[in-house]
């Protein structure tokens, strides 16, 4: 029997996601139709050993994320239940906080998943990969490739070509170890509560205080805390991916989620994706419409789109690279280019909202998504997709391009690179 663990973080996790609601969870943010960690717990539910899914967070459940776990449990028929931290433990601290839930049944390996992290992953291989290390193994990490320069902002491996045993590990280093980087998808057998013990009671012990104005300190990180000291003990290994992997820390890298999941269910599930027909809009590439979505015909949609539940879209729209989120009206002859519209905002006649995409450069072999900072060194806005939040009305006939606009404001002309508060 095996079980997966996916860490959603909490409410100071998933910042750069704000502008499109104060709201709603990080995670349950859909990408290509369905919440970050629909996908990982369908990559999950298609091994059969996987008996149980524990979500570990520090949010306060709330209705999303209950309604979320109900439909989930539903869908695919595994017990799915979300277990909240007393503060932020850390990617680790939970794990060992919440150990008895973990090992109740008796599983046999645990998968360990980070919630903000997207991609195709090979969880049977790196089961059969993992029964073929020797018995003192304790970890197999997932990791992928990165051009030198973006390894430095990723946990870096070096591994024993031979062996695949983790030799060496270093979260962010400053100078370059390895284009070798940790996917944060790890599968943990239950020997790992022992390293774990030990490195909560050493941050215990070196953190002690009587001053009752100093919080204790019961973070465990997995990475740092733990991973580093077991390099080259025989315990943890590394499996290589050549499949689809991205971080998705803002909301310009789920556009370009989007378009990775959708090439997905072009193989896996063809039947989500829209096609071309009498009486339907014309698609063009990957699109995703949602049943209760209302689409004119004479729309163009793709390629990567998604259109969310209950979405509105009027006569001779246009819609490129974007997402348009529950109950969004796209009134006639818009066009909407690389832009997330927010939940329940509606854009005008004839109005153009367009942001500009930050792919990583495809002459770069490895190349993974820029995380650029907002701002450039001179504090102007970087440009970058335009996000418009939730319940934002935009006017008709006016331009929207390279902007972010925060949630419930009613918009009057048209902006270029700016943040509207
Ligand atoms: P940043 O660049 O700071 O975001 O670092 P990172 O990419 O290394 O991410 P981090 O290790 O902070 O988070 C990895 C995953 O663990 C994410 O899915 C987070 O939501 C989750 N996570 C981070 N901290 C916690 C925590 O205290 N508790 C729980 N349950 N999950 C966490």
């Amino acid at each position: 029997m095996l079980k997966a663990i996916i860490l959603i973080g909490g409410p100071m996790k998933g910042t750069r996601f704000r502008p499109l609601s104060l709201e709603l969870p990080k995670p349950l943010f859909p990408v290509a139709g369905f919440p970050i960690i629909y996908h990982h717990i369908e990559a999950c539910s298609k091994l059969s050993d996987v008996r149980e899914i524990i979500l570990i967070g520090f949010y306060q459940p709330n209705e999303a994320l209950n309604k979320f776990i109900s439909q989930s449990q539903v869908e695919f028929q595994v017990q799915i239940r979300y277990l909240q931290e007393y503060s932020a433990l850390g990617t680790a601290g939970g794990l060992y906080h919440f150990r008895d839930q973990i090992m109740t049944g008796g599983p046999e390996m645990f998968f360990v998943m980070n919630a903000d992290v997207c991609g195709d992953f090979p969880l049977q291989e790196m089961l059969d990969f993992h029964r073929t290390r020797p018995s003192t193994a304790i970890c197999t990490m997932l990791a992928t490739e990165a051009t030198r320069q973006q390894s430095l902002t990723y946990g870096c491996v070096v591994e024993n070509k031979d062996t695949h045993e983790i030799l060496h590990y270093v979260e962010k280093p400053e100078t370059f170890v390895s284009t070798t980087i940790n996917c944060g998808i790890y599968l943990l057998t239950p020997g790992i509560f022992q390293p774990l013990e030990v490195a909560f009671k050493k941050n215990l012990e070196e953190n002690y205080s009587f001053d009752f104005q100093v919080p204790s300190k019961e973070v465990i990180r997995l990475e740092q805390d733990v991973f580093v000291p077991m390099a080259a003990t025989g315990t943890v290994y590394v499996f290589q991916s050549t499949r689809f992997w991205s971080q998705i820390k803002s909301a310009g890298a789920a556009i370009y989620a989007n378009r990775h999941y959708l090439v997905i269910y072009r193989r896996t599930h063809p039947e989500r994706l829209a096609t071309n027909g009498e009486g339907k809009p014309k698609v063009t590439g990957d699109v995703f419409i949602h049943p209760t979505a209302q689409v004119h015909p004479t729309a163009v949609l793709g390629p990567n789109v998604t259109i969310g539940r209950n979405v509105v879209v009027g006569e001779g729209v246009r819609v490129r690279e974007s997402i348009i989120l529950e109950g969004a009206t796209l009134q006639d002859h818009c066009c909407i280019l690389h832009a997330i519209i927010g939940w329940h905002s509606s854009v005008g006649f004839w109005t153009r909202v367009e942001g500009t995409p930050n792919d990583p450069n495809p002459n770069k072999p490895f190349a993974k998504l820029e995380i650029p900072s907002m701002f450039t060194e001179d504090g102007r806005l970087n440009p970058s997709i335009t996000v418009i939040g939730s319940s934002v009305q935009v006017p008709s006939e006016v331009i929207v391009l390279n902007s972010i606009v925060l949630p419930h404001k009613d918009l009057s002309g048209c902006y270029k690179n700016q943040i509207i508060l």
